[in-house]
């Protein structure tokens, strides 16, 4: 080891600088396409074959399960939190603001859950299955494919508080709340914009739609009248009464969701602020005349709303039952 001292020093720090950037880098890095390819090959067949008959049973499910994902991945990163029910002893992240009587599918997850325990018992996380079956879900509703990363585990806990903390986006945010919202989760404007198009599929309650109808004025007059006959005003009478985020086509996965928006008939005040003369007015476009462009934002954008803040490694669990901690 006769070197120079510069170089030795100069050759320190390269050595150095390798390992931060090695465990610095976030836990997501661990994730790959390939992680049950070994242990667990048949998980895919097995959540597509439960996604698929309850798709055919209610097409709205594959809305909700998309949305279970999001809403996961929001609090506390893609952890399977939201699946935890409340006990007498612990109260989850179900009856969160953004969560209670909206959120649904958890029966279908459990069902997926219970396939792939027989297939390969003790391998396969709850969280991860969130994500294939999301992505299963917009395929089978006709959105675009793509390779989930996989290799997340299970948290023994969730956080009411965190599911409360705006940090699910409210359906009253205004354009740069959302952008702040996803920017804090390491999505870009471009990603923000290409999750919403997932109001393609799926149903809102009149809760969460009535001050814009009623309100509002860069709304399609004839849609707003349509909307009010289902969704009466004052409230809180008729707020469960269910409209479909896309008024044309309410459960295929395409762009109406974005030509709706440009004809002023955004169901939500927070769907309408990405086309309401702001900086997402030209992504807006592009999406409405160009689905191939959408699809594939979409879809990057999904696999980077996987990444955040995965559970690796040894932390966390595999969960035997999705809804309850081991
Ligand atoms: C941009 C910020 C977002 C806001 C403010 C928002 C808000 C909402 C609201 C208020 C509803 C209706 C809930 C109800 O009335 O019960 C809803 C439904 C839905 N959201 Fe979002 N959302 C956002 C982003 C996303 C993202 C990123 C996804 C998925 C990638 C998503 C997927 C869905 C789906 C699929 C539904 C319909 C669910 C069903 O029919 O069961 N949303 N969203
Ligand atoms: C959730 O909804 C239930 C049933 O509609 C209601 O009784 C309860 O108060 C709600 N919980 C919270 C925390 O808002
Ligand atoms: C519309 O705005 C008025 C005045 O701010 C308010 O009193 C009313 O409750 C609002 N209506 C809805 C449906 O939010």
């Amino acid at each position: 080891m006769a070197r120079p001292s510069s170089s030795s020093s100069s050759s320190m720090a390269i050595l150095a600088l390798a390992f931060l950037v090695i465990f610095t880098s976030s836990s997501s890095a661990q994730l790959s396409t390939n992680f049950y390819s070994k242990s667990c090959p048949k998980v895919f067949t097995a959540v597509k074959s439960v996604v698929q008959s309850a798709v055919s049973k209610e097409r709205r499910m594959g809305a909700s399960l998309v949305r279970l994902f999001f809403h996961d991945c929001f609090v506390k990163g893609c952890d399977g939190s939201i699946l935890l029910e409340d006990t007498s002893s612990f109260t989850g992240e179900q009856t969160a603001g953004p969560n209670n009587n909206s959120v649904r599918g958890f029966n279908v997850v459990a069902k997926i859950k219970s396939r792939v325990e027989k297939v390969c018992p003790g391998i396969v996380s709850c969280a991860d299955i969130l994500a294939i079956a999301a992505r299963d879900s917009t395929v089978i509703l006709g959105g675009p494919n793509w390779n989930v990363k996989l290799g997340r585990r299970d948290s023994k806990t969730a956080s009411l508080s965190a599911a409360n903390s705006g940090v699910i986006p409210p359906p009253t945010s205004t354009l740069s709340n959302l952008i702040n919202r996803f920017k804090n989760k390491g999505l870009s404007v471009k990603d923000m914009v290409a999750l919403s198009g997932s109001h393609t599929i799926g149903q809102a309650r009149c809760s969460s739609f009535r001050a814009r109808i009623y309100n509002e004025t860069n709304i399609d007059s004839s849609f707003a009248a349509t909307r009010k006959k289902s969704c009466p005003f004052p409230g809180p009478s008729g707020n469960s009464k269910l409209a479909p985020l896309d008024v044309q086509t309410p459960t295929a996965f395409d762009n109406n969701y974005y030509k709706n928006l440009i004809n002023q008939k955004g169901l939500l005040h927070s769907d309408q602020v990405l086309f309401n003369g702001g900086s997402t007015d030209s992504l807006v476009r592009t999406y409405s005349s160009n689905s191939k462009t959408f699809n594939s934002d979409f879809a990057a954008a999904m696999i980077k709303m996987g990444d955040i803040d995965p559970l690796t490694g040894s932390h966390g669990e595999i969960r035997k039952i999705c809804s309850k901690p081991n």
